[in-house]
């Protein structure tokens, strides 16, 4: 079986599926088949995402899953990897992590704490992926991991992340008004339009072992481009791209 980084998703070579109380943590459905399509699928916009910047999976030697929970995506990335390539997965689930360790030795899984930093050299990973990470983070602890995440990506790495952009702002705003919870709708709305940012905190209950300040966050292009950009340029951005719902940005690592 051809194992190309570039070559659409073999299937052969999957590792195990996780437990369903685990996918369910990340996923919000316990749904195993959607489990599997949809890392497949996230795989393929990563490496469409990339390709939009004009890079491929298989320039990156080293790569990091961050945020990887249970491996929806990181199995599929794994079953792609070269033989040269190695793959890192993080998270601060701890029951997910351990399980990845058991189930894929082949990839490096490590836990995280609930803040930096990671136990990862300064400058050793070559491209980092999060689907759905920075979705969740408040603004001070997304700008710890921005930080923590380019100090361990090298100089011209490059970061492939979602966040949640026009089309969730839009169904989110939709569900306020129409719970009748107006008063939330406005200050969300005048949160957004002001700072471009706006972070929800709660948690489901299968989210209650994840960090108290887990919650949604919400993201304006116009944030990316004025906030993040002092680690890391704006390569591309991928309106709705992420599974039809979240928008993808890519981004190149400054050098110094
Ligand atoms: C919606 S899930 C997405 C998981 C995985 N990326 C996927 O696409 O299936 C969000 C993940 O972010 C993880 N997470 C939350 N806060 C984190 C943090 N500060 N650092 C790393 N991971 C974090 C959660 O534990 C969870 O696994």
């Amino acid at each position: 079986m051809m194992r190309d980084a570039d070559v659409g998703i073999a299937t052969l070579s999957l590792g195990p599926l996780p437990p369903s109380a685990l996918r369910e943590r990340v996923a919000g459905t316990s749904d195993a088949k959607w489990f599997d399509e949809s890392g497949a699928r996230t795989v393929e916009e990563w490496r469409q995402a990339l390709a939009v910047a004009g890079r491929r999976l298989s320039d990156f030697g080293t790569i990091l899953d961050f945020g990887c929970g249970c491996g929806r995506a990181l199995r599929h990335l794994e079953a792609n990897l070269l033989p040269t390539q190695r793959l890192i997965g993080l998270d601060v689930d701890a029951q997910a992590i351990a399980w990845l360790a058991a189930s894929y030795p082949r990839v490096t899984s490590l836990p995280l704490e609930a803040m930096p930093p990671t136990s990862l050299a300064t400058g050793s990973v070559d491209l980092i992926v999060a689907h759905s990470v920075f979705t969740h983070l408040p603004e001070d602890i997304q700008f710890k991991w921005l930080g923590e995440l380019s100090r361990v990506l090298r100089s011209d790495g490059v970061f492939v992340t979602s966040v949640h952009g026009a089309k969730v702002i839009r169904e989110y705003r939709h569900a306020l008004q129409s719970q009748g919870r107006h008063n939330e709708g406005g200050s969300f709305d005048a949160t957004m339009y002001l700072k471009g940012f706006c972070h929800v905190r709660g948690r489901t209950q299968a989210e209650m072992t994840l960090p108290e300040y887990y919650g949604a966050a919400f993201h304006d292009i116009r944030y990316i481009v004025d906030h993040w950009q002092q680690a890391f340029e704006l390569l591309a951005w991928l309106p709705t791209f992420a599974l039809g719902h979240q928008d993808v940005v890519v981004l190149r690592r400054r050098a110094g």
